[in-house]
């Protein structure tokens, strides 16, 4: 599948409030006024992937200093298992490293196998659980990566 990355525009908007709504549990789902409040947020990135000419998923990033923290990555259903997640991770990563972070931090429900697959996988390590993290009580892990220098 040919997937290309760009940088969020403000178009996008509902497009992504309607892949996050289909990613998440509606108790977890950003309302419009989060997920606008997120992209807003000072130090934050927006990275959108397209395939087969629609987006296929996003990630959001923020950023102080030399610390980092992934929002959420959200892939469509559909287009999951195709590294569309492996595409926006590794640029949001690069583009964190590029801006001197050091440190990338992101919370994971712990029961969503796939994300701690994810996560895992690139290189993110549990830090601990916090409880009730998310509406309606889910338990979350903490993880983190060291980014290479
Ligand atoms: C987590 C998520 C972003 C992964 O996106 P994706 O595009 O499917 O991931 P990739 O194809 O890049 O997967 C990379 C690797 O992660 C691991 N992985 C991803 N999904 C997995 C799953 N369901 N089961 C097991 N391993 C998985 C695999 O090692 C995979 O490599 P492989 O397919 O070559 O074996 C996607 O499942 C998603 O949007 N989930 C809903 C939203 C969410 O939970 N976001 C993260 C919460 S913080």
């Amino acid at each position: 599948m040919n997937i290309t990355l760009r940088n969020f525009e403000p178009e996008d908007f509902d497009t992504l409030y309607e892949i996050d709504q289909a990613c998440y549990e509606p108790e977890v789902a950003y309302s419009k006024r989060e997920l606008r409040a997120y992209l807003r947020f000072s130090g934050s990135d927006c990275l959108v992937a397209e395939a087969e000419k629609q987006i296929a998923g996003f990630c959001i990033s923020a950023r102080r200093e030399e610390s980092g923290y992934i929002v959420t990555i959200d892939v469509l259903p559909q287009f999951r298992r195709e590294h569309v997640g492996t595409k926006l991770l590794d640029e949001i990563e690069r583009r964190l490293g590029a801006n001197g972070v050091r440190e990338v931090a992101l919370e994971t429900a712990t029961d969503n196998d796939s994300a701690v697959a994810f996560w895992t996988k690139h290189g993110y390590r549990n830090r601990g659980i916090k409880k009730d993290y998310y509406p309606g009580g889910r338990d979350a892990f903490a993880m983190s990566k060291t980014l290479p220098l």
